[in-house]
């Protein structure tokens, strides 16, 4: 459970990290904060609560782990490496422990599945996991990244999407393959039609 100055702390993160996505230097759009942050946030708490993991870390982090890359698109290849600096220097300027902002900053160095690095700490597996449900719930943000952002053609786009749902699937730990099979299987399914048809 989260107490209410941990509430107070969440939501000063939330409503700065809200704002970057706003700002028209994150190249992502606001459906980052709409169709993945806040996606990668709810899996997050529900991912805490059944694995018994320390909630308040794992959803800082979930709000923080993208940040680097829509702060800056510049650092979007290696957000995995600026996004702990730019959680400390938030985190410390608001006066959070030392020790929690390491915890933090583990989940987010080791939070994707293009990057393989030994998770640790309990926390760290729910952020990884939540990163990959969003994915594979929210589609649709994935289409806008290789249609819109990217310029890809219908097939190419397809495929990238499909590798990219296939690398989130594969990070997935037991109990999250479980929660997100159906919706795997039936994204798949789709996204294989579409090529066969091609
Ligand atoms: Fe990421
Ligand atoms: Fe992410």
């Amino acid at each position: 459970m989260i107490t209410i100055q941990e509430r107070s702390l969440v939501n000063e993160i939330a409503s700065i990290v809200r704002d970057a996505c706003a700002r028209e230097t994150n190249i992502f759009g606001y459906g980052m904060w709409t169709h993945h942050i806040m996606e990668v946030v709810r899996y997050s708490r529900v991912l805490a609560r059944l694995c018994g993991a320390d909630e308040e870390i794992v959803v800082l982090a979930a709000l923080l782990h993208d940040y680097a890359a829509v702060k800056d698109e510049a650092l979007y290849a290696d957000h995995h490496v600026h996004g702990p600096r730019e959680a400390e220097k938030l985190l410390m300027s608001l006066g959070y422990p030392p020790e929690r902002i390491e915890a933090v900053k583990h989940c987010i160095a080791a939070h994707r599945a293009s990057v393989p690095t030994r998770r640790q700490t309990l926390e760290a597996q729910c952020l990884a996991d939540a990163d990959a449900m969003a994915h594979i719930a929210q589609v649709p943000s994935l289409m806008r990244m290789v249609f819109v952002e990217r310029g890809l053609g219908i097939d190419e786009g397809t495929r990238w999407v499909r590798a990219k749902l296939e690398r989130s699937w594969k990070k997935l730990s037991p109990l999250a393959q479980e929660m997100m099979r159906d919706k795997y299987c039936a994204v798949l399914k789709t996204l294989n039609c579409d090529l066969d048809a091609a």
